[in-house]
């Protein structure tokens, strides 16, 4: 099977420092990742969201503009996903214009791999504007990613802002105290679709600000370190970014200061687990 090499970037937050997210550093820090993929040469450059730290309408405008300017002269293909702060006070569409491509869900095949952007609505509710609060799983984005596990052909690399393991939070600074904003509600309907899948499966997902593995049924779920977040390498920020390399093999390199490797065979991802037992206080039938 011929790999495929795909460089990844998340939650760059550029704007203010506000708490651990040292939004002024960026730029840099993308000038930086610029460099990495010039030399790397990858087949895709693919960011997860979050492109900014929001604000109001205006400076989030003037922020996401930057932000693309500095992907602009990235000589590589790159596909963009919307995470919540790019959601805040700004449309779908408004990035769609300021980034030059089409931000709806979509699959395309490289190497022996199809990937999945799967751009499902990262828009966090808020109470006073919303009447509720938190990520809404719209019913036509899990049909839609159905679809793809369905058809599928060949391996799926899944790439969304929001990640769907379920993984406990404790220890994030973020989400410890906050595990409801960590995923989506009803994110079990999400791993029930992945289950159905018959090729190797990889998720691949920001927004927790950290970098974790998660293996459920058989299925890997990474996250990948906000590439200006600080809370794990305080006082300065992580400055990671992460080279997926994909063929008969899954690696995962996470480079600058919150370094995290993995290597998982794609066959493995294949097994489904035996179901979970019920509680353990329920009768157990007796043979
Ligand atoms: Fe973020």
């Amino acid at each position: 099977m011929s790999s495929v090499r795909i460089a990844v970037v998340a939650d760059i937050h550029h704007g203010a420092d506000h708490m651990t997210k040292l939004g002024s550093a960026a730029l840099p820090l993308l000038a930086e990742f610029r460099r990495f993929v010039a030399d790397a040469r990858p087949d895709a450059v693919i960011d997860l969201g979050d492109r900014i730290s929001d604000s109001n309408r205006d400076t989030d405008l003037v922020l996401a503009r930057e932000v693309a300017e500095a992907f602009r002269p990235m000589n590589v293909p790159r596909f963009h996903i919307c995470g919540n702060h790019d959601r805040d006070h700004m449309e779908v569409a408004d990035n769609e214009g300021l980034l030059g491509q089409s931000l709806g869900n979509t699959t395309l095949d490289i190497g022996g791999w199809r990937l999945v952007l799967w751009r499902a609505d990262s828009r966090i509710r808020r109470p006073a504007r919303d009447g509720m609060h938190g990520f809404v799983l719209a019913e036509a984005d899990l049909l839609w990613l159905a679809g793809v596990v369905r058809q599928a052909d060949r391996p799926l690399a899944i790439m969304s802002h929001v990640p769907v393991s379920g993984h406990a939070q404790t220890g994030n600074y973020y989400f410890e105290r906050n595990p409801h904003l960590s995923t989506y509600p009803g994110a079990e309907r999400v791993r029930a679709v992945l289950r159905m899948a018959r090729v190797p499966v990889v998720c691949i997902a920001g927004h927790v600000h950290w970098n974790t593995l998660t293996v459920v049924d058989g299925i890997p779920h990474l996250t990948l370190q906000s590439l200006t977040e600080s809370f794990t390498t305080h006082p300065g920020p992580s400055a990671a970014w992460a080279l997926l390399e994909l063929d008969d093999a899954i690696a995962w390199q996470v480079f600058g200061n919150d370094p995290f490797v993995q290597r998982l065979d794609a066959a493995s991802t294949l097994r489904r687990w035996v179901p979970p037992l019920a509680p353990f206080h329920q009768p157990v039938e007796r043979a």
